[in-house]
This record gives structure tokens, C-alpha cells and sequence, in this order.
């Protein structure tokens, strides 16, 4: 028997004025994208933002249902965008940020388990890492350069015949 390791790297910023401009922007678009949300039930707005290979902008903000399993997550909307306009084109960083009823947004939040599978398929499918920007309004900001990283041991496509 041996134990192995799974570790990862990424970076941490105190504030958004830190980020490179491109970046802050995109952190700022999913900000905004969360006045985009249908989310009465959970009243946690989620927005994202990313930037595709070709320098377009896509977007995506979570739309729930009164069947709670139907809603789905801004991160999710964007990537069925993204596939569904520009077939196969990569994207090369993806923000996603929220703003909720009576809470603060004052830290990153991290993709669900579903939509990291979501991402990982979009990164085989686009033979490209998404490099992910996490933040609130305020407080500290994570840099992930591949989604990838979320999802150690990932089931994918490799196994199917
Ligand atoms: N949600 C997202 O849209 N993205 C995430 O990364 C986490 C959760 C949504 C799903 C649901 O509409 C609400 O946030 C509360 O879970």
C-alpha cells in the first residue's frame, strides 16, 4: 500500500484593484450578470462572465424553477452558451460571482460538484484549461488556472469505448 497526494496550487488577492484589468472586468460583468438571476426560491443570485478564445464575452446567471432540480447554475448557463454559439472555440477564463438576501458577499464562492463536471467535459471537448477568477464584491479573490484542479480523479470521456 502507498499513500499518494493531491495538491494544487492557486492565487489569492485581497481585492479586485489588484487583478489585471481584463480580469477585473470580467469579475465586475459577473457581478452585474446576477441582476440576470431568477432565483426567488434561494434568493442567492450567481453570475458569470467569461472570456472565449476569439475575445468574445459570454455570460451566464442561475435560473431556478419551482422544481428545485430543474434550476440551474449560472456557471452551467454560460457553458451550454458558449457550446451552443461558438462550437469547440475554448474559453480561456471564466469569473463567476453572487450577491444573496441578507448575506454578505464579502468571499469567493466555488462551482458545484455538477457544474465542475460540466467544466471538465468543456475542457476535453476544447482541449483547453478554463482558468477560473472567484470573487464577491469585496474581500479576497481566487485565481484558479484550470478548472480541472477542482475535480481530482474526474470520471471523463476516457473511460467510455
Ligand atoms: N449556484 C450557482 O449558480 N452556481 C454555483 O457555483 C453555486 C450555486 C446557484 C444554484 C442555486 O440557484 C443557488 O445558487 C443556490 O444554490
Amino acid at each position: 500500500m502507498k499513500t499518494t497526494e493531491y495538491r494544487f496550487s492557486y492565487e489569492v488577492y485581497d481585492a479586485i484593484d489588484e487583478l489585471a484589468p481584463e480580469d477585473a472586468l470580467l469579475l465586475r460583468r459577473a457581478l452585474q450578470m446576477t441582476q440576470n438571476a431568477w432565483a426567488p426560491y434561494s434568493r442567492f443570485r450567481v453570475g458569470a462572465a467569461a472570456r472565449m478564445q476569439n475575445g468574445e464575452i459570454v455570460t451566464g446567471a442561475n435560473q431556478e424553477n419551482a422544481a428545485y432540480p430543474a434550476g440551474l447554475c449560472a456557471e452551467s448557463v454560460l457553458l451550454s452558451t458558449a457550446g451552443a454559439t461558438w462550437p469547440g472555440l475554448p474559453i480561456d477564463t471564466l469569473a463567476v460571482s453572487y450577491e444573496g438576501d441578507n448575506i454578505p458577499n464579502d468571499h469567493p464562492i466555488s462551482p458545484c460538484g455538477i457544474c465542475r463536471q460540466r467544466l471538465q467535459e468543456f475542457e476535453t471537448r476544447t482541449q483547453h484549461p478554463i482558468r477560473l477568477i472567484l470573487g464577491g464584491s469585496t474581500g479576497k479573490i481566487y485565481i484558479i488556472p484550470d478548472a480541472n484542479l477542482l475535480m481530482p480523479l474526474a470520471f471523463t470521456a476516457n473511460e467510455l469505448p
